[in-house]
């Protein structure tokens, strides 16, 4: 597919949090294909990692990670594009009455105040250059939550998902775009290794399992969750200049497994 002026994204300054699996890679991949200069950060550089001069390993659940990777940042400047894509649940089964706080602050830590802390840190710089563009990866939780062992992690996302909107109030007269997208399902390699697992307990196919995992969000419209190429393709959108006038908005990109308006 070709591209234009208005998607290519040369030389931009950009760093995407998580970008070494899942989503967070494709969204690397998309965003270099358009020209971004991309700085990525996770706990851990992969073995062979390709691009090790633009690598910052920090844990952005805890200040000390999220201090370490903005100082990096800023030693080269400001930032163009922030993609903040950070986020998970391990809070284990059994409903509200088994998620301790030390369960709840870990989501709070992962899902929200890691994009909170580094905003605070990277985007005064965006404000005093007048440009800029923050994306935050929130989830269709936030409106659709699934209470068995994510509770906490979808509190958190709807806290993340309030956050930014009010982020976005604040920064667009700097200039600044603020937006969020909401996955459903993401089609990834934790997703494929859940689904093997799963299939291996009950003795059955991954498509049955799949179908059961369907069946426990009430149907996947589609028929099956979005591609890591797909939340990347919107990603480039939502960062380019074809979407200048977007601002404040949550993207849900589901396969329409969320029923309502
Ligand atoms: N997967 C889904 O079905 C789904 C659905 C709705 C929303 N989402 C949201 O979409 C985003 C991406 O999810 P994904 O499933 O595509 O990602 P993923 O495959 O789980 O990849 C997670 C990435 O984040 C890094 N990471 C994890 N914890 C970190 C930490 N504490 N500090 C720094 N880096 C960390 C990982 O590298 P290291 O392990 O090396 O740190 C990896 O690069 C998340 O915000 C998630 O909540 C996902």
């Amino acid at each position: 597919m070709s591209t234009t002026e208005r998607d290519r994204l040369d030389g931009r300054r950009t760093l995407v949090t998580g970008g070494t699996r899942g989503s967070g890679q494709a969204v690397v991949a998309r965003l270099r294909e358009l020209g971004a200069d991309v700085w990525v950060s996770a706990r851990t550089m992969p073995a062979g990692y390709e691009r090790p001069d633009r690598f910052v390993e920090a844990d952005t659940s805890t200040p000390e990670g999220t201090d370490t990777l903005a100082r990096r940042i800023a030693e080269g400047g400001a930032l163009d594009i922030l993609v903040h894509v950070v986020g998970g649940s391990t809070t284990p089964p059994g409903g509200f009455a088994a998620a301790t706080d030390e369960q709840w602050l870990t989501e709070i830590n992962l899902n929200l105040l890691g994009a909170v802390r580094l905003d605070r840190a990277l985007l005064p710089a965006m404000v005093e250059a007048g440009s800029g563009v923050v994306l935050h990866f929130g989830s269709i939780q936030r409106q659709m939550p699934l209470h068995e062992a994510t509770l906490p992690y979808a509190a958190a996302k709807g806290a993340l998902r309030t956050y930014s909107k009010g982020l976005a109030n604040e920064l667009a007269p700097h200039g600044i775009r603020v937006n969020t997208i909401s996955p459903g399902g993401i089609e990834t390699e934790g997703y494929e290794d859940f689904l093997g697992k799963l299939a291996e307990a009950s003795g059955g196919t991954r498509e049955e399992a799949e179908q059961g995992v369907h069946a426990a969000l009430g149907g996947v419209p589609l028929g099956r969750f979005a591609r890591t190429e797909e939340i990347a393709d919107l990603v480039g959108f939502l960062v380019s200049d074809r979407a200048s006038s977007i601002v404040g908005a949550e993207y849900v990109i589901d396969g329409g497994t969320v029923p309502t308006v």
